[in-house]
């Protein structure tokens, strides 16, 4: 099924903070309900109804989560197991679990216990990121709600143990990898571990660990209580479930709203967003996932679904859902040459492809974006971006690459004529950016 999503079947029902965010009207909209019978179910039960429901990681990665998490030890052993909610959110453009964090955060509480329970954790951490100090306001005030109604904590009303620590970012990007989370979690300095081995095996402090979004925690508890088959029915086969979209940029109303999946990216716009500024026809370029993803140009976003397998098959990728719409008044060599900026900025250091190369890309791509750069550097900086692209330690090098070889690919020849009309001395005036 492929449609506009009716109220009745969104997960999100406070998601403009239209109501009690608190425990008693999370309850009235029907969070901490029947979530005792779930806890009487095996964990096995409640890792196969996720993996029947299709859920797949929130994040960005889009790895399915309920087999993600039977990759934990299947007994408690002796190394503790742990749970960490990714609530880092830094990808720009992207401002779904904001939202969440505000506005429901009852049912993320009661997503990490039922997940926790699934994994056999008795504690969990939520790592926030650190400009969100309103956010962490709001989830530890619930917290406290919920250790008081004794739905989480020892000896709860579920039956399973469960402590819950917030803990947050000091504004890192790079700390919303999850190995660098962990890093960070651990009181070091947040930079990436290689993988393998993955958190199961050796996660915090050694011990199996399962990292997962804060969307894709909360949306648990509804699905366990609503049927696998309920949330496999949206979307299509791979693709499966609702999900948050957060679209910003050229058009008419920037919102966040829970879609079905697999919704066609124009109907998404201009059902929820009231079209692109100007019309469709003004439209230049869409970054469908967070600027870790490639563009894709207007006459692709024409007929482009929001999933995983549309937006690969056009090269881009659906990635957070954080749509970055660019109508023709964008200096789209200018966005990019600022996205590259914040990818060496944020760049650990680590290794040698990524720290050099970001630098190198952004110095590059600022020349493109006046037309001072030569022509054959074009060449040059897309055989760098490809030997940057996968050969680093974590996807940051592939998130600095990707901006850049979706420019070349659809706009090649707007930098081409950048660099002739500098030439014949016609310099670019700059245009709108990202900025
Ligand atoms: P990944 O594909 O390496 O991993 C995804 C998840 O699956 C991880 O939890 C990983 O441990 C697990 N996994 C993958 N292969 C596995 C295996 N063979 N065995 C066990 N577990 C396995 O992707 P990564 O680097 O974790 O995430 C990259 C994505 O994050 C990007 O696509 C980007 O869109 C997104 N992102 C999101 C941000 C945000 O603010 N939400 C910020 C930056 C990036
Ligand atoms: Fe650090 Fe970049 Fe290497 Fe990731 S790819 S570990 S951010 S240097």
């Amino acid at each position: 099924m492929v449609g506009i999503l009716e109220d009745k079947d969104r997960i999100f029902t406070n998601l403009y903070g239209l109501h009690d965010w608190g425990l008693e009207g999370a309850k009235r909209r029907g969070a901490w309900n029947g979530t005792r019978l779930i806890l009487e179910q095996s964990p096995e039960w409640v890792c196969d109804q996720v993996k029947a429901s299709g859920l797949r990681g929130r994040g960005g990665a889009g790895f399915s989560t309920g087999l993600k998490w039977t990759f934990m030890p299947k007994s408690e052993g002796e190394r503790p197991h742990y749970l960490v909610i990714n609530a880092d959110e830094s990808e720009p453009g992207t401002c779904k679990d904001r939202e969440i964090l505000r506005n429901d955060p009852h049912l993320l509480i009661e997503g990490a216990l039922i997940a926790s329970y699934a994994i056999r954790a008795h504690a969990c951490y939520i790592y926030i990121r650190g400009e969100y100090v309103h956010e962490r306001e709001r989830l530890e005030a619930a917290i406290k709600q919920a250790y008081e109604a004794k739905l989480i904590g020892k000896g709860n009303v579920h039956g399973w143990d469960f402590d819950l620590f917030v803990t947050h970012g000091g504004g890192a990007y790079i700390c919303g990898d999850e190995t660098a989370l962990m890093e960070s979690l651990e009181g070091k300095k947040g930079q990436p571990r290689l993988k393998p081995p993955f958190p199961a095996g050796a996660g915090i402090y050694g011990c199996p660990t399962t990292i997962n979004n804060v969307e894709s925690i909360s949306v648990v508890g509804t699905i366990l209580r609503r049927g696998a088959s309920w949330f496999a029915g949206f979307g299509r086969p791979n693709n499966t479930g609702t999900k948050l979209m957060a679209i910003s940029g050229h058009v008419n109303q920037p919102c966040v709203v829970e879609e079905t999946m697999s919704i066609p990216l124009k109907q998404l716009l201009e059902d929820h967003c009231g079209g692109v500024r100007g019309g469709w026809g003004n439209l230049k370029a869409v970054i469908p996932g967070g600027s870790s993803v490639r563009m894709i140009p207007a006459h692709e976003a024409e007929t482009a679904l929001m999933d995983f397998d549309s937006l690969s098959s056009l090269k881009s990728g659906l990635g957070t859902a954080a749509v970055i719409v660019m109508d023709q008044s964008t200096d789209i060599v200018r966005a990019i040459a600022r996205l590259s900026y914040f990818y060496k900025h944020e760049s650990c250091g680590q290794c040698t492809p990524c720290r050099e190369g970001t630098g190198w890309m952004w110095r590059v791509m600022e020349r493109m974006a006046t037309g001072e750069a030569d022509m054959k550097e074009i060449d040059m900086l897309l055989d760098v971006a490809s030997q940057i692209e996968g050969h680093t330690i974590c996807g940051l090098g592939d998130a600095a690459a990707w901006p850049i070889q979706g420019l070349f690919r659809h706009f090649r020849h707007e930098v081409e004529e950048r660099i002739t009309n500098y030439r014949a001395g016609r310099p670019h005036v700059q245009g709108a950016s990202l900025q």
